[in-house]
């Protein structure tokens, strides 16, 4: 039915009218998570202020920054590296919004907002487009340190604002944002999710010889980081754009795939330079890949043991091996 009624409609209807300077309007036939937005927050969902952060919070900023910066060299993409350098994120304390903001706009011309919560996936698109990152207004607790479900401030800015004072990635993420409308339209946001999950969160990529890690996901985490470039278990498969958008994912335990790029321009052009109209039509609605297969199209780098998630993953407390 939905394949119908998307292949009768024009390119230009998929888009929303105008340049994205207002809240485009959801299409009525598009369902969206039913998240409650909190009262204090109007359609573009920002926080009035950034939270004003007491020491202990702030403290909790400096120790993950302490742990991440142990673990990330040799690990992290030298992008993210430069990017965690020209934006001092490691001054002290949690990042004030309004001086990081100034700062990275004066690099690529993003943004950084507060948000109180996970947001619905249209707002969201809609800061993207408008090269705006929207970043949780709070921080996990001592609890919590070394794994949240909700991403926290640390996550959102230490995780992926490095990257946007790339001018490649910068552009991308705009793009992707509003490539949000399209897949709307076609009703296959998983697809444009899965997307989202295997390069802005779990991405790696080629550095000469050397295998680093550009997703966020990994990049907030020790576990992850070491997992993702060193361990046996999961598959590392040079991305392929269409297929990574048939492919299913986890969000609650480490990867049992990661797709890696050749280059950040490599990642651009595959995303930015393909129409997506005809490859939403030829997606089924789920998805057509478990995350741990390996496929005969697949240009492998390393196959996976996936000993890890046989021995049951983080339910059973496995080695990370
Ligand atoms: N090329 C995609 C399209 O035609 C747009 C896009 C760009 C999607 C970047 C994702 C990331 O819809
Ligand atoms: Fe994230």
């Amino acid at each position: 039915m939905i394949g119908v009624a998307a292949e009768t409609m024009a390119t230009t209807e998929l888009l929303p009218a105008g340049d994205f300077t207002t809240l485009p309007e959801l299409p009525a036939e598009v369902f969206t998570a039913p998240l409650q937005r909190p009262p204090h927050v109007g359609e573009d969902w920002l926080e009035p202020t950034q939270r004003d952060y007491g020491a202990d919070e702030h403290a909790i900023w400096d120790d993950l920054y302490a742990r991440q910066m142990d673990v990330l060299p040799g690990r992290a993409a030298s992008a993210f590296l430069a990017g965690t350098q020209k934006l001092a994120l490691g001054r002290g304390g949690v990042p004030e919004f309004a001086r990081l903001s100034k700062e990275l706009g004066a690099l690529t011309g993003w943004s950084i907002v507060p948000v109180p919560m996970l947001i619905p996936d249209h707002v969201f698109f809609w800061h993207l487009a408008n090269r705006r990152f929207p970043a949780g207004n709070f921080i996990r607790t001592r609890e919590t340190f070394d794994y949240i479900e909700e991403p926290d401030v640390f996550h959102d800015v230490f995780g992926h604002v490095p990257m946007l004072a790339d001018r490649v990635y910068a552009d991308y993420m705009q793009a992707y944002g509003r490539a949000g409308w399209k897949a709307m339209r076609y009703n296959r946001l998983k697809a444009l999710g899965a997307l989202y999950w295997y390069t802005v969160e779990f991405g790696l990529i080629m550095e000469g010889d050397k295998l680093r890690a550009y997703g966020a996901g990994i990049l907030s985490g020790p576990a992850e980081a070491v997992f993702a470039i060193e361990a046996q278990s999961p598959n590392r498969i040079f991305l392929n754009v269409d297929r990574v958008m048939r492919t299913d994912y986890v969000i609650d335990d480490l990867q049992p795939t990661y797709f890696v790029i050749e280059s950040l321009d490599d990642l651009y052009h595959q995303t930015v330079d393909r129409d997506f109209d005809r490859l939403y039509r030829s997606l089924n609605a789920g998805f057509t890949y478990a995350n741990t297969a390996v496929i005969d199209i697949d240009n492998v780098l390393h196959r996976g043991s996936q000993e890890y998630f046989l021995r049951g993953g983080r339910a059973s407390s496995a080695n990370p091996i």
